[in-house]
Protein backbone atom coordinates (compact mmCIF):
# COMPACT_ATOMS: atom_id res chain seq x y z
CA UNK A 1 0.00 0.00 0.00
CA UNK A 2 2.94 2.06 1.39
CA UNK A 3 4.70 1.62 -2.28
CA UNK A 4 1.85 1.87 -4.30
CA UNK A 5 0.89 5.56 -3.08
CA UNK A 6 4.53 6.90 -3.66
CA UNK A 7 4.55 5.04 -6.72
CA UNK A 8 0.83 7.04 -7.71
CA UNK A 9 1.73 9.82 -6.65
CA UNK A 10 5.51 9.78 -8.84
CA UNK A 11 3.08 8.84 -11.58
CA UNK A 12 1.27 11.91 -10.87
CA UNK A 13 3.89 14.21 -10.14
CA UNK A 14 5.66 14.06 -13.06
CA UNK A 15 2.94 14.16 -15.42
CA UNK A 16 1.83 17.01 -14.31
CA UNK A 17 4.88 18.58 -14.78
CA UNK A 18 5.42 17.35 -17.93
CA UNK A 19 1.93 18.27 -18.85
CA UNK A 20 2.46 21.91 -17.88
CA UNK A 21 5.53 22.10 -19.46
CA UNK A 22 4.79 21.30 -22.73
CA UNK A 23 1.16 23.83 -22.86
CA UNK A 24 3.46 26.07 -20.96
CA UNK A 25 4.37 28.27 -24.42
CA UNK A 26 0.66 28.49 -25.00
CA UNK A 27 -0.29 31.35 -23.36
CA UNK A 28 0.59 35.14 -22.80
CA UNK A 29 4.06 36.07 -22.55
CA UNK A 30 4.89 38.53 -19.63
CA UNK A 31 6.11 41.43 -20.68
CA UNK A 32 7.06 43.01 -23.54
CA UNK A 33 10.78 42.64 -24.49
CA UNK A 34 10.44 38.92 -23.33
CA UNK A 35 7.59 38.32 -25.50
CA UNK A 36 9.16 39.39 -28.38
CA UNK A 37 12.63 37.53 -27.61
CA UNK A 38 10.89 34.51 -27.40
CA UNK A 39 8.91 34.66 -30.63
CA UNK A 40 12.44 35.41 -32.12
CA UNK A 41 13.13 31.71 -30.91
CA UNK A 42 9.85 30.35 -31.89
CA UNK A 43 11.00 31.43 -35.83
CA UNK A 44 13.91 29.04 -35.63
CA UNK A 45 13.13 25.50 -35.39
CA UNK A 46 12.38 25.27 -31.86
CA UNK A 47 9.57 27.22 -30.73
CA UNK A 48 9.97 25.59 -27.03
CA UNK A 49 13.50 25.63 -26.60
CA UNK A 50 13.96 26.21 -22.56
CA UNK A 51 17.33 25.65 -20.89
CA UNK A 52 16.63 24.46 -17.12
CA UNK A 53 13.61 22.86 -16.53
CA UNK A 54 10.48 24.78 -15.15
CA UNK A 55 10.18 22.98 -11.85
CA UNK A 56 13.70 24.26 -11.21
CA UNK A 57 12.70 27.46 -12.36
CA UNK A 58 8.94 27.29 -10.56
CA UNK A 59 10.87 26.29 -7.37
CA UNK A 60 12.99 29.17 -7.31
CA UNK A 61 10.76 31.70 -7.97
CA UNK A 62 8.15 30.25 -5.91
CA UNK A 63 10.26 30.23 -2.75
CA UNK A 64 11.87 33.88 -3.82
CA UNK A 65 8.68 36.12 -4.63
CA UNK A 66 5.48 33.89 -3.32
CA UNK A 67 6.37 31.13 -0.20
CA UNK A 68 6.34 34.38 2.35
CA UNK A 69 2.73 34.22 1.77
CA UNK A 70 1.75 31.43 0.59
CA UNK A 71 3.95 28.75 2.54
CA UNK A 72 7.06 27.27 1.14
CA UNK A 73 4.71 23.97 -0.49
CA UNK A 74 2.19 26.49 -1.69
CA UNK A 75 0.00 25.02 1.37
CA UNK A 76 -1.49 28.72 2.48
CA UNK A 77 0.74 30.96 5.06
CA UNK A 78 -0.29 33.69 7.14
CA UNK A 79 -1.46 35.87 4.70
CA UNK A 80 -1.72 34.46 1.48
CA UNK A 81 -4.52 31.30 0.70
CA UNK A 82 -3.50 27.95 0.17
CA UNK A 83 -2.99 27.59 -3.67
CA UNK A 84 -3.03 24.10 -3.45
CA UNK A 85 -6.82 23.60 -3.27
CA UNK A 86 -7.59 26.82 -4.78
CA UNK A 87 -10.61 26.69 -7.50
CA UNK A 88 -8.79 29.18 -9.23
CA UNK A 89 -5.63 26.93 -10.03
CA UNK A 90 -7.47 23.98 -10.37
CA UNK A 91 -9.47 25.90 -13.16
CA UNK A 92 -6.05 26.86 -14.75
CA UNK A 93 -5.19 25.60 -17.76
CA UNK A 94 -1.30 26.10 -18.92
CA UNK A 95 -1.32 29.46 -16.89
CA UNK A 96 -4.37 31.02 -18.43
CA UNK A 97 -5.47 32.19 -15.28
CA UNK A 98 -2.15 32.14 -12.61
CA UNK A 99 -0.52 34.28 -14.81
CA UNK A 100 -3.36 36.82 -14.66
CA UNK A 101 -3.56 37.20 -10.91
CA UNK A 102 0.34 37.00 -10.73
CA UNK A 103 0.77 39.96 -13.66
CA UNK A 104 -1.98 42.30 -12.19
CA UNK A 105 -2.81 41.17 -8.40
CA UNK A 106 -5.47 41.58 -6.56
CA UNK A 107 -7.42 44.48 -6.72
CA UNK A 108 -7.12 45.24 -2.60
CA UNK A 109 -3.61 44.67 -2.90
CA UNK A 110 -3.09 42.11 -0.72
CA UNK A 111 -1.57 40.09 -3.07
CA UNK A 112 1.15 42.15 -4.57
CA UNK A 113 1.37 42.42 -8.71
CA UNK A 114 4.85 40.47 -10.35
CA UNK A 115 6.58 41.39 -13.68
CA UNK A 116 8.59 37.95 -14.84
CA UNK A 117 10.08 36.45 -18.00
CA UNK A 118 7.72 33.88 -19.87
CA UNK A 119 10.04 31.13 -18.36
CA UNK A 120 10.08 31.92 -15.27
CA UNK A 121 5.84 32.40 -15.14
CA UNK A 122 6.08 29.22 -16.83
CA UNK A 123 7.74 27.80 -14.19
CA UNK A 124 5.90 29.23 -11.58
CA UNK A 125 2.88 27.95 -13.25
CA UNK A 126 4.21 24.28 -13.67
CA UNK A 127 5.66 24.13 -9.83
CA UNK A 128 1.79 25.53 -8.37
CA UNK A 129 0.15 23.05 -10.45
CA UNK A 130 2.29 20.13 -8.76
CA UNK A 131 1.83 20.95 -6.10
CA UNK A 132 -2.02 21.15 -6.13
CA UNK A 133 -1.72 17.88 -7.98
CA UNK A 134 0.42 16.50 -4.96
CA UNK A 135 -2.25 17.75 -2.13
CA UNK A 136 -4.70 15.69 -4.54
CA UNK A 137 -2.86 12.70 -4.59
CA UNK A 138 -2.96 12.92 -0.51
CA UNK A 139 -6.15 13.97 0.52
CA UNK A 140 -8.51 13.03 -2.43
CA UNK A 141 -7.31 9.52 -2.52
CA UNK A 142 -4.80 8.30 -5.33
CA UNK A 143 -5.00 9.68 -8.41
CA UNK A 144 -3.38 6.68 -10.16
CA UNK A 145 -3.28 3.08 -9.72
CA UNK A 146 0.05 0.63 -9.17
CA UNK A 147 1.05 -2.33 -11.87
CA UNK A 148 -0.57 -4.84 -9.04
CA UNK A 149 -3.80 -2.80 -9.03
CA UNK A 150 -4.65 -2.56 -13.13
CA UNK A 151 -6.84 -5.30 -13.35
CA UNK A 152 -8.71 -5.09 -10.63
CA UNK A 153 -11.36 -1.95 -11.94
CA UNK A 154 -14.89 -3.19 -13.46
CA UNK A 155 -14.71 -2.64 -16.99
CA UNK A 156 -18.55 -2.68 -17.46
CA UNK A 157 -18.23 0.40 -15.48
CA UNK A 158 -15.46 1.85 -17.23
CA UNK A 159 -16.98 1.43 -20.46
CA UNK A 160 -20.06 3.41 -19.22
CA UNK A 161 -17.76 6.26 -17.87
CA UNK A 162 -16.08 6.40 -20.73
CA UNK A 163 -19.20 6.77 -22.78
CA UNK A 164 -20.74 9.64 -20.66
CA UNK A 165 -17.02 11.39 -20.35
CA UNK A 166 -14.90 10.57 -22.78
CA UNK A 167 -16.78 9.36 -26.23
CA UNK A 168 -17.12 12.72 -27.31
CA UNK A 169 -13.74 12.50 -28.54
CA UNK A 170 -12.68 9.32 -28.96
CA UNK A 171 -14.08 6.00 -30.04
CA UNK A 172 -13.50 2.46 -29.07
CA UNK A 173 -13.29 1.33 -32.35
CA UNK A 174 -11.43 4.35 -34.38
CA UNK A 175 -8.61 6.19 -32.57
CA UNK A 176 -8.18 4.50 -29.36
CA UNK A 177 -8.89 0.90 -31.21
CA UNK A 178 -5.67 -1.26 -30.32
CA UNK A 179 -4.44 1.52 -27.57
CA UNK A 180 -3.18 -1.55 -25.22
CA UNK A 181 -1.12 -3.03 -27.51
CA UNK A 182 0.44 0.55 -28.08
CA UNK A 183 0.53 1.18 -24.76
CA UNK A 184 0.76 -1.05 -21.28
CA UNK A 185 0.27 -0.81 -17.42
CA UNK A 186 1.67 2.27 -16.32
CA UNK A 187 2.48 3.97 -19.85
CA UNK A 188 -1.15 3.47 -20.82
CA UNK A 189 -1.99 5.17 -17.56
CA UNK A 190 -0.04 7.68 -18.04
CA UNK A 191 -1.23 8.02 -21.69
CA UNK A 192 -4.89 8.39 -20.33
CA UNK A 193 -4.34 11.04 -17.98
CA UNK A 194 -1.69 13.31 -20.04
CA UNK A 195 -1.63 12.60 -23.39
CA UNK A 196 1.86 12.84 -24.91
CA UNK A 197 2.65 14.72 -28.22
CA UNK A 198 -0.45 16.64 -28.71
CA UNK A 199 -1.07 19.38 -30.65
CA UNK A 200 -3.63 22.23 -30.90
CA UNK A 201 -5.05 23.19 -33.75
CA UNK A 202 -5.07 27.17 -34.98
CA UNK A 203 -6.93 29.11 -37.56
CA UNK A 204 -5.60 32.03 -38.13
CA UNK A 205 -8.11 34.82 -40.19
CA UNK A 206 -5.94 37.28 -42.44
CA UNK A 207 -7.23 41.17 -43.00
CA UNK A 208 -8.09 39.87 -46.84
CA UNK A 209 -10.49 37.38 -45.04
CA UNK A 210 -8.20 34.68 -46.03
CA UNK A 211 -7.94 31.70 -43.30
CA UNK A 212 -5.00 29.91 -42.49
CA UNK A 213 -5.17 26.57 -40.58
CA UNK A 214 -1.99 24.79 -38.83
CA UNK A 215 -0.83 23.24 -35.68
CA UNK A 216 -0.28 26.09 -32.82
CA UNK A 217 3.86 26.40 -32.87
CA UNK A 218 3.57 29.57 -30.88
CA UNK A 219 1.37 31.89 -29.28
CA UNK A 220 1.96 35.24 -26.63
CA UNK A 221 0.17 38.61 -26.66
CA UNK A 222 2.09 39.59 -29.42
CA UNK A 223 2.79 37.10 -31.97
CA UNK A 224 0.65 33.69 -33.52
CA UNK A 225 2.59 31.39 -35.36
CA UNK A 226 1.32 27.58 -36.40
CA UNK A 227 3.06 25.23 -39.00
CA UNK A 228 0.65 24.58 -41.93
CA UNK A 229 0.11 20.87 -43.66
CA UNK A 230 3.42 21.33 -45.77
CA UNK A 231 5.22 21.90 -42.62
CA UNK A 232 6.03 25.92 -43.27
CA UNK A 233 6.29 28.16 -40.50
CA UNK A 234 4.39 31.41 -40.19
CA UNK A 235 3.56 34.00 -37.52
CA UNK A 236 1.51 37.32 -37.47
CA UNK A 237 1.12 40.43 -35.11
CA UNK A 238 -1.67 39.28 -33.08
CA UNK A 239 -3.14 42.80 -33.38
CA UNK A 240 -3.03 42.42 -37.95
CA UNK A 241 -4.89 39.26 -37.55
CA UNK A 242 -7.77 37.12 -35.63
CA UNK A 243 -7.48 33.66 -34.50
CA UNK A 244 -8.93 30.72 -32.14
CA UNK A 245 -7.20 27.44 -30.93
CA UNK A 246 -8.85 24.53 -31.00
CA UNK A 247 -7.35 22.24 -27.92
CA UNK A 248 -9.14 19.54 -27.49
CA UNK A 249 -6.62 17.73 -25.17
CA UNK A 250 -7.49 20.52 -22.40
CA UNK A 251 -10.52 18.08 -21.89
CA UNK A 252 -7.47 15.51 -20.00
CA UNK A 253 -7.10 18.81 -17.65
CA UNK A 254 -10.47 19.52 -16.49
CA UNK A 255 -11.30 15.74 -16.09
CA UNK A 256 -8.40 15.25 -13.95
CA UNK A 257 -9.85 17.31 -11.28
CA UNK A 258 -12.97 14.69 -11.53
CA UNK A 259 -11.75 11.55 -11.60
CA UNK A 260 -12.39 9.10 -8.62
CA UNK A 261 -9.59 6.16 -7.48
CA UNK A 262 -12.52 3.69 -8.77
CA UNK A 263 -13.02 5.59 -12.17
CA UNK A 264 -9.34 5.40 -13.07
CA UNK A 265 -9.21 1.41 -11.85
CA UNK A 266 -12.21 1.33 -13.75
CA UNK A 267 -11.12 3.20 -16.53
CA UNK A 268 -7.81 1.14 -17.08
CA UNK A 269 -9.99 -2.33 -16.63
CA UNK A 270 -11.83 -0.87 -19.99
CA UNK A 271 -9.08 0.41 -21.89
CA UNK A 272 -7.05 -2.78 -21.33
CA UNK A 273 -9.61 -4.93 -23.50
CA UNK A 274 -9.03 -2.33 -26.54
CA UNK A 275 -6.62 -4.87 -27.94
C1 LIG B 1 2.12 39.76 0.26
C2 LIG B 1 1.53 38.47 0.22
C3 LIG B 1 1.45 37.74 -1.09
C4 LIG B 1 2.49 37.47 -1.97
C5 LIG B 1 3.94 37.87 -1.86
C6 LIG B 1 1.91 36.66 -3.02
N1 LIG B 1 0.57 36.50 -2.80
FE1 LIG B 1 -0.72 35.46 -3.97
N2 LIG B 1 -2.26 36.05 -2.80
C7 LIG B 1 -2.16 36.76 -1.62
C8 LIG B 1 -3.48 37.00 -1.08
C9 LIG B 1 -3.81 37.73 0.19
C10 LIG B 1 -4.39 36.38 -1.98
C11 LIG B 1 -5.90 36.38 -1.88
C12 LIG B 1 -6.34 37.67 -2.50
C13 LIG B 1 -7.83 37.86 -2.47
O1 LIG B 1 -8.55 36.88 -2.33
O2 LIG B 1 -8.21 39.03 -2.59
C14 LIG B 1 -3.59 35.79 -3.04
C15 LIG B 1 -4.11 35.10 -4.11
C16 LIG B 1 -3.36 34.38 -5.03
C17 LIG B 1 -3.89 33.53 -6.06
C18 LIG B 1 -5.36 33.26 -6.31
C19 LIG B 1 -5.88 32.25 -5.35
C20 LIG B 1 -7.38 32.12 -5.46
O3 LIG B 1 -7.88 31.01 -5.23
O4 LIG B 1 -8.05 33.11 -5.78
C21 LIG B 1 -2.83 33.00 -6.75
C22 LIG B 1 -2.89 32.01 -7.90
C23 LIG B 1 -1.64 33.55 -6.16
N3 LIG B 1 -1.99 34.38 -5.13
C24 LIG B 1 -0.36 33.26 -6.58
C25 LIG B 1 0.78 33.91 -6.11
C26 LIG B 1 2.09 33.72 -6.67
C27 LIG B 1 2.43 32.76 -7.81
C28 LIG B 1 2.91 34.55 -5.99
C29 LIG B 1 4.38 34.78 -6.23
C30 LIG B 1 4.76 35.23 -7.54
C31 LIG B 1 2.12 35.24 -4.99
N4 LIG B 1 0.83 34.83 -5.10
C32 LIG B 1 2.63 36.16 -4.08
C33 LIG B 1 -0.99 37.20 -1.06
C34 LIG B 1 0.25 37.14 -1.62
C1 LIG C 1 -12.38 17.18 -25.21
C2 LIG C 1 -11.83 16.03 -25.88
C3 LIG C 1 -11.31 14.87 -25.05
C4 LIG C 1 -11.93 14.22 -24.03
C5 LIG C 1 -13.28 14.52 -23.37
C6 LIG C 1 -11.07 13.12 -23.68
N1 LIG C 1 -9.96 13.12 -24.48
FE1 LIG C 1 -8.52 11.70 -24.52
N2 LIG C 1 -7.49 12.78 -25.89
C7 LIG C 1 -7.96 13.92 -26.51
C8 LIG C 1 -6.98 14.36 -27.49
C9 LIG C 1 -7.09 15.58 -28.38
C10 LIG C 1 -5.93 13.44 -27.41
C11 LIG C 1 -4.67 13.44 -28.24
C12 LIG C 1 -4.94 12.59 -29.43
C13 LIG C 1 -3.79 12.59 -30.37
O1 LIG C 1 -3.22 13.65 -30.62
O2 LIG C 1 -3.47 11.50 -30.84
C14 LIG C 1 -6.29 12.44 -26.41
C15 LIG C 1 -5.52 11.33 -26.11
C16 LIG C 1 -5.96 10.27 -25.33
C17 LIG C 1 -5.27 9.02 -25.18
C18 LIG C 1 -3.96 8.65 -25.84
C19 LIG C 1 -4.27 8.16 -27.23
C20 LIG C 1 -3.05 7.73 -27.97
O3 LIG C 1 -3.24 7.20 -29.08
O4 LIG C 1 -1.94 7.90 -27.48
C21 LIG C 1 -6.03 8.22 -24.35
C22 LIG C 1 -5.71 6.82 -23.89
C23 LIG C 1 -7.17 9.01 -23.98
N3 LIG C 1 -7.10 10.24 -24.60
C24 LIG C 1 -8.17 8.56 -23.15
C25 LIG C 1 -9.24 9.33 -22.74
C26 LIG C 1 -10.20 8.90 -21.78
C27 LIG C 1 -10.21 7.55 -21.10
C28 LIG C 1 -11.09 9.94 -21.63
C29 LIG C 1 -12.29 10.03 -20.71
C30 LIG C 1 -12.05 9.74 -19.32
C31 LIG C 1 -10.67 11.01 -22.53
N4 LIG C 1 -9.54 10.61 -23.16
C32 LIG C 1 -11.34 12.18 -22.70
C33 LIG C 1 -9.14 14.56 -26.28
C34 LIG C 1 -10.06 14.19 -25.32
Amino acid sequence: MKISTTLAFVIVAAGFFVYQYRQAPIYAASSGSSGAKQAEQASSAKPQAHTSTPSEVGVTVFQENCSFCHGREAEGGETGPDLTRSKLVLSDSGGNKISVIVRNGTPDARMPRFEFSAQEMDGLVAFIHAQAAKAAAQVGGRRGVDVDDLQTGNAEAGKQYFNSNCASCHSPTGDLAGIASRYKGLDLEKQMLYPENVRSKVTVTLPSGQKVAGTLAYLDEFTVALQDASGTYRSWKISNVKYSVDSPVNGHVDLFSKYTDADIHNLMAYLQTLK
